[in-house]
């Protein structure tokens, strides 16, 4: 890769050199939102995009660049106009700094890594990433989604009564969300029928087979995704300093283009804040000894 990368920046220094690059932009384009960006910009974006992110995401935007092969996930597909990580409910476009969050920490467990981009590369490439979904972001008419605004967070727990947000998080996950018909349960059966019958007035019953089996679903994306086991895998878009409150940013939203719901109108806000607590403290165990023994207790 660190070769091709080389070529590709000779290749582009004597296309600059002569001056005659094919595609190179000379109108600025109105962008979803309003948003109004020079020819300058996307030039400049392109010229990002070929030294840093196409041996990934390909020439045309198509997720399929040279050193895309095996990767798990594979790199975004521009070209279909879906953002996983959006600030917004999944299916609405997302706000540029939800792109930006990406670029700056990276998306854990995959191979977009943390980029130590300035703001104002950070902006080139992205508008010029939009180019290759025109359907979807260009045009004065394409309108943004709402914008989860954090300022205006209100965590009803706080670290305070964080043990009171896990075990009402544990209940909502396994008996009013079921979680589990996508990822995981985390209870025993006797654990699952008393937490049923506390909020349903019915036992659970016995459990399915696959109940502690991780679901694959197919996406928009064009391949299976693994919804995650949350003592196991590491969250894509949640970092550690943050992490209660980037997990309820992504239960308001979901995960764009894939069975991952958007929790926003389903729960009471405050259930999911609990959930996020209780995802949370199911992340501790990851790396940790504990977790044989958790999850060693649920066997089917
Ligand atoms: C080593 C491979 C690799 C390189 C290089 C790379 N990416 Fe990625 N990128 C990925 C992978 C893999 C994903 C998909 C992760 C997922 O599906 O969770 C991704 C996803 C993305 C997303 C989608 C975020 C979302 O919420 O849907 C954006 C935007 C993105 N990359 C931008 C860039 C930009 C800009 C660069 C160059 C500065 C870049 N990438 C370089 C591998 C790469
Ligand atoms: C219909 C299936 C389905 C259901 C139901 C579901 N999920 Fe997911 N979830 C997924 C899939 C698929 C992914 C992985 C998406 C990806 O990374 O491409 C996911 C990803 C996630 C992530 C990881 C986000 C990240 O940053 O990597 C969290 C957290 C999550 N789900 C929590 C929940 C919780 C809590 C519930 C119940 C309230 C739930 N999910 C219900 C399918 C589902």
């Amino acid at each position: 890769m660190k070769r091709f990368l080389t070529l590709s920046l000779a290749a582009l220094s004597v296309v600059s050199f002569v001056g005659c690059e094919p595609t190179e932009f000379k109108e600025g384009v109105v962008m979803a939102g309003g948003q109004y960006v020079s020819a300058a910009t996307l030039n400049k974006g392109k010229q990002i995009y070929q030294e840093y992110c196409m041996a990934c995401h390909g020439v045309d935007g198509g997720g399929d660049g040279v050193a895309s092969k095996g990767l798990q996930p594979p790199p975004r597909n521009f070209k279909l106009g879906i953002i996983k990580f959006g600030n917004v409910v999944s299916g609405e476009l997302p706000h540029d700094d939800a792109i930006y969050k990406a670029l700056k920490h990276g998306l854990n467990g995959s191979a977009m890594l943390p980029w130590d981009l300035k703001q104002d590369q950070m902006v080139a490439v992205w508008q010029y990433i939009k180019t290759f979904a025109p359907d979807t972001w260009i045009g004065k008419d394409k309108e943004l989604g709402k914008k989860f605004d954090r300022e205006k967070f209100k965590d009803p727990f706080t670290i305070a009564r964080r043990q009171q947000a896990i075990e009402l998080g544990r209940k909502i996950y396994h008996v009013e969300a079921n979680c589990q018909s996508c990822h995981r349960g985390y209870v025993t059966e006797a654990e699952m029928n008393l937490m049923s019958k506390e909020l349903t007035g019915d036992e659970y019953g016995e459990l399915e087979e696959d109940f502690y089996k991780l679901k694959i679903q197919e996406s928009d994306h064009g391949y299976a995704v693994v919804p995650p086991d949350f003592t196991w895998h590491e969250l894509r878009s949640v970092r550690a300093d943050k992490a209660v409150e980037d997990i309820y940013v992504r239960l308001l939203g979901g995960v764009g283009g894939t069975a991952m719901p958007a929790w926003k109108d389903t729960l009471e806000d405050h259930k999911i804040w609990a959930l996020a607590y209780y995802i949370d403290y199911l992340r501790g165990y990851k790396n940790s000894a504990k977790r044989q023994n958790f999850v060693a207790r649920m066997k089917k």
